[in-house]
């Protein structure tokens, strides 16, 4: 098919999203989406994208399916446990300065980075404090997220990241272990706040002492993750941290110029005016 053309479609089928659910995917990477809209329309077994088109516009449960293939749920817990080494080690401790914290985890997909978060708050004795909102615009991996019970098999995983993350407890405390999985304790969760927030299209809707927001911005042009960089500028006090994903970086924003590095290896920044 000619490139040029399959733009000019792709950008018809997001902007016809964007009209008729609010859906704001135009300013994504378009590579992945590229690639995700082709997945969609083989497991629709329709064959073009003004196929797919027609049946997003006109069948809500398949805007659905295309949603959930372009959020790319993919997450884990204690991701990259370096830099939740470096969230103990070097943040936290500097979140105690302040009576009352709120934390906001954006694009917190299935939940395994909240809950990860919430240990790390209770282990380094800040949880009692602290009020975390964990926001997707998904709202399937908010529901999971609530639900906090994961596949067993990933358990492994899970701890061995969470011992590298400077875990010093057992880790299979954190939940208890049945058929249906992994169903971590509720008493995680007690000061979480779950809601769907686009980021794309959504606003500023409170102040925060600590973002993380990891592995989202990737699949954001520049233009959106700019904005993104003001929303989160907008939503971090003064002296606050935002933390992103390993292949994410702040200097393609101008608000750069208002931040520190609080890590020298790990995406961790503080801003300071
Ligand atoms: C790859 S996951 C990252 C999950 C987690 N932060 C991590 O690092 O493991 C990307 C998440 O971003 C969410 N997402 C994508 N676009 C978004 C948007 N515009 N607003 C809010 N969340 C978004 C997706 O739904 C998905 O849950």
């Amino acid at each position: 098919m000619d490139e040029n053309l399959e733009r000019i479609e792709v950008g018809l089928l997001l902007q016809g999203i964007y009209a008729q659910y609010g859906y704001d995917f135009r300013n994504y990477a378009y590579p992945v989406i590229r690639r995700r809209v082709w997945h969609r329309i083989q497991a629709e077994r329709l064959e073009t994208i003004s196929g797919l088109q027609e049946k997003v516009l006109h069948d809500p449960s398949c805007v659905k399916r295309l949603v959930s293939d372009f959020s790319i749920a993919v997450t884990e817990m204690f991701r990259d446990p370096h830099f939740f080494l470096s969230l103990r080690q070097r943040i936290l401790p500097r979140l105690h300065a302040w009576e009352a914290i709120r934390v906001w985890v954006a694009g917190c997909s299935s939940g395994e980075e909240v809950y990860s978060v919430s240990i790390l708050l209770r282990e380094e004795g800040l949880a009692n404090r602290t009020e975390i909102y964990a926001t997707d615009m998904n709202p399937d991996g908010l529901q999971k997220a609530q639900n906090g019970v994961y596949s067993l098999d990933v358990m492994q995983t899970y701890t061995s990241n969470y011992l590298r993350s400077g875990g010093r407890h057992v880790f299979s405390d954190y939940y208890t272990a049945s058929s249906r999985g992994a169903a971590f304790r509720p008493e995680l969760i007690e000061h979480v706040v779950f809601a769907q927030h686009n980021l794309a299209t959504d606003r500023a809707f409170h102040t925060f002492h600590l973002i993380l927001c990891r592995n989202v911005l990737i699949y954001f042009n520049g233009v959106l993750q700019k904005e993104v960089f003001d929303l989160f500028h907008q939503s971090l006090v003064t002296g606050g941290f935002l933390g992103l994903g390993d292949a994410e970086s702040i200097s393609i924003s101008d608000i750069r110029y208002n931040y520190e590095r609080a890590d020298p290896l790990q995406k961790w920044y503080r801003r300071i005016k």
